[in-house]
């Protein structure tokens, strides 16, 4: 089945080719998992590829461009973690980041989501989540470009002990953000600027004694989707997505040698997903959420790259040091680079946040104690 089919931006931009190919074409490829290309899906997603429509939850077609350009070159934002949520008044500093995203010079083209968009799906009350994913869809329709979306762990409706909703609730899983997100498959590929993007799901159901949970792992069927479709798309430069990552080095970072190193963290098949993207060659990143933590790692001429979150600690304050931020991905003259922006907002504790009052205080002790050994340390070398 052949993946690519010509285009061109749709809405206010009409006409105006969104990339090319080696013939100069312009051409746009949108290919859902499973093997399938599926020309709803360019126009459902709420995603949607370049300037195609993208549906808001009144059901209102919105239309964006993504501007071709000439020298090849374009920037991508990398957001994840945003976990968007009327307490701490989460939407209000998702909205700031918003704002921050669209005042980059130059402006991005579009924005990679990470996952963990709403608050959290796993034990919040249904209504509570159905309103955060409303939120999180409303806000990130105000970056006014195109925007990818990923499923987190938290992206998915009682997968949890904790859960707030029978086990037989329709909507349990990964149904209901799908739906209210106009996503027709929880993994995908697609073209912009002649580069490849993957967004893979790497949240796999699994039945416990207490019920439906969730393993972070890419299933068989999705590895068997993605080798193929590297495979066709092998003489393009491809980013990948995916919120939980294939490498994360908490237990270094924080010297826990308790700290299991593939338990939760981290995918439980990385070396799976990892000969995949390396066999391919072309693979230049695969971008990283769910620690919400900035790391850097490179194996095998693979980037993997987790970006700080949005939320930080859930928007109560730093994460580990860690201001709400993101990433921003330049190409230029074929190379691509990053570098992660943080944006002003000050938290907003709910009276009952004491947890994380307890935790900002370590945090801020932690701070004049490595202060305190500095000035000393400097006082010392000086003598
Ligand atoms: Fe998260």
């Amino acid at each position: 089945m052949k993946k690519t089919k010509k285009n061109v931006i749709t809405g206010k931009d009409a006409d105006i080719p969104i990339s090319t190919d080696s013939s100069g074409q312009p051409t746009i490829a949108q290919n859902a998992g499973n093997g399938f290309s599926r020309r709803d899906f360019v126009k459902k997603m709420a995603l949607g590829s370049a300037g195609v429509g993208l549906f808001t939850a009144s059901g209102v077609e919105k239309s964006w461009a993504v501007h071709p350009r000439r020298d090849g070159n374009f920037r991508f934002v990398h957001l994840t973690d945003t976990h968007v949520r009327r307490a701490r008044r989460g939407d209000e500093g998702y909205a700031r980041c918003v704002e921050h995203v669209r005042s980059l010079s130059p402006r991005p083209d579009f924005v990679l989501m990470g996952g963990d968009g709403p608050f959290d799906g796993l034990y919040t009350d249904k209504d509570e989540f159905i309103d955060q994913i409303g939120l999180y869809k409303a806000i990130s329709d105000d970056l006014g470009m195109p925007w990818y979306n990923c499923i987190g762990n938290h992206d998915v409706l009682g997968w949890s002990a904790r859960r707030k909703v029978p086990v037989d609730d329709p909507d349990i899983g990964k149904t209901l953000i799908m739906n209210m997100l106009g996503m027709e498959q929880s993994y995908y590929s697609f073209d912009l600027f002649g580069w490849h993007f993957v967004v893979l799901d790497c949240i796999q159901p699994v039945d416990t004694s207490h019920g439906p949970s969730y393993i972070p792992s890419i299933d068989d069927e999705q590895l068997d989707w993605l080798r193929f479709d590297l495979a066709r798309n092998m003489h393009k430069p491809t980013v990948a997505v995916t919120h939980i990552a294939a490498f994360c080095h908490l237990g270094q970072i924080r010297q826990d040698h308790d700290m299991p190193s593939m338990h939760g963290r981290v995918l439980q098949n990385t070396r799976d997903l990892r000969l995949i993207l390396e066999r391919h060659g072309n693979v230049r990143a695969l971008l990283q959420g769910h620690t919400h933590i900035n790391e850097d790692y490179r194996f095998n001429d693979i980037w993997y790259v987790t970006s700080q979150s949005v939320s930080a600690a859930w928007w109560g304050g730093n994460w580990i040091g860690f201001k709400p931020g993101y990433s921003v991905f330049d190409v230029k003259g074929g190379e691509l680079t990053w570098h992660r922006r943080e944006f002003e907002w000050q938290h907003h504790l709910e009276p009952g946040d004491n947890l994380e009052r307890e935790r900002i205080a370590e945090l801020e002790a932690f701070r004049e104690e490595q202060a305190r050994l500095r000035r000393k340390e400097l006082a010392r070398s000086a003598e």
